[in-house]
């Protein structure tokens, strides 16, 4: 057994009945996208529960090889989001590679209730995923529902006995999550700031493109069974959907910080900087009707829910489109990473 949560007390988030704060998703990926005045974006450390700090460390100090108990098993760390507090927890998890795919099951131990990070990333499915060798990557955690979770467990159990028989303890199905890898597309060398936003530019699209497949996956399947629940991947869709809107809110928010600074270093840059700002109104607006048309997935008519799907993407990309051509040009003088503090 190579999960960590088997020791873990119920809740290991002790702040998580605060307010939300703003979301990270996608947008770890951009802290550094600012304009030469840059406003650090305040990130505490997260959040290690005392009997996973040694795990922790250890994993960071040996290229994810770790000891003891957890010997010769596959680890992972994954940092996730407080559902409530928006602060940020890492936690070791034993992972399984399956079929190229990397999956984490939420046994907690044979808890009766479902892990923090579980329940965090249902909330907030843009996650830090560390693993050996150094690799660090951001991915978006989908649940894995239906007939395939039923497969995938199968798999793991015959792997890893041990979830088996924490299946049989508890009533819940444990939850069988993929970590997809989501490292941002776009120019392999960044080096100025022009690179850098349609990096992140290409990662949204990316998640654009991911919702229309899955939603086109779902409206088949329900065609084909002919009824209302046909598939289960309601969640699927959802999370990319989260993992979009949040990434695109938080850079948006990153973006409305940024933008007057910059016009304010290029001052042809004002008029379009005061549109695009107006324009990160309308896209709000759209991603919280992005977000409505997918609450309606189940019931809506096909057509005219992928009509209305292409319209709610075209203005999207119009918006990502103008904001590129206004500002490329200059963005690409601005180098990025930001050069350090003379010596
Ligand atoms: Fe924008
Ligand atoms: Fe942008």
């Amino acid at each position: 057994m190579t999960e960590n949560d088997q020791n873990k007390p119920e809740n290991e988030n002790p702040d998580d009945e605060t307010v939300a704060v703003a979301t990270t998703g996608g947008g770890r990926a951009e802290e550094g996208e600012r304009t030469p005045a840059p406003a650090p974006h305040p990130r505490p450390e997260p959040v290690v529960s005392p009997w996973n700090e040694p795990v922790v460390e250890e994993f960071r100090a040996n290229g994810g090889r770790v000891g003891g108990v957890f010997e010769g098993g596959d680890l992972l760390l994954l940092t996730t989001t407080g559902a409530r507090s928006g602060r940020e927890h890492t936690t070791p998890l034993g992972f399984l590679r399956i079929d190229g795919r990397v999956y984490v099951v939420g046994s907690a131990g044979g808890s009766p209730r479902h892990p923090d990070w579980y329940r965090n990333l249902l909330a907030h499915p843009m996650a830090l995923v560390e693993m050996s060798n150094d690799d660090s990557h951001e991915a978006v955690a989908v649940p894995v529902e239906g007939a395939e979770r039923d497969r995938v467990f199968q798999e793991i159990v015959r792997r890893e006995p041990g979830f088996g028989e924490y299946q049989e303890q508890v009533e819940r199905r444990l939850p069988v999550v993929e970590l997809q890898r989501s490292d941002l597309s776009g120019p392999a060398e960044v080096d100025n700031l022009a690179d850098k936003l349609f990096q992140i530019h290409a990662w949204l699209r990316g998640q654009l493109v991911h919702v229309r497949r899955e939603a086109e996956l779902y409206l088949a399947g329900r065609e084909s069974a002919g009824a209302a629940h046909p598939m289960g991947l309601n969640l699927r869709i959802r999370q990319h959907c989260l993992a979009f809107c949040e990434s695109l809110h938080f850079h948006h928010t990153s973006e409305d910080t940024a933008f007057p600074q910059l016009a304010e270093g290029f001052p042809h840059l004002r008029e379009p900087v005061e549109r695009l700002i107006r324009e990160h109104r309308a896209v709000d607006r759209l991603r919280g009707e992005l977000e409505g048309l997918l609450t309606g997935l189940e019931t809506a008519d096909p057509v005219r829910f992928m009509a209305e799907l292409d319209r709610l993407t075209e203005e999207l990309q119009a918006h990502l489109e103008f904001e590129e051509g206004a500002l490329i040009p200059t963005l690409a003088e601005i180098p990025f990473p930001p050069p350090g503090p003379a010596q």
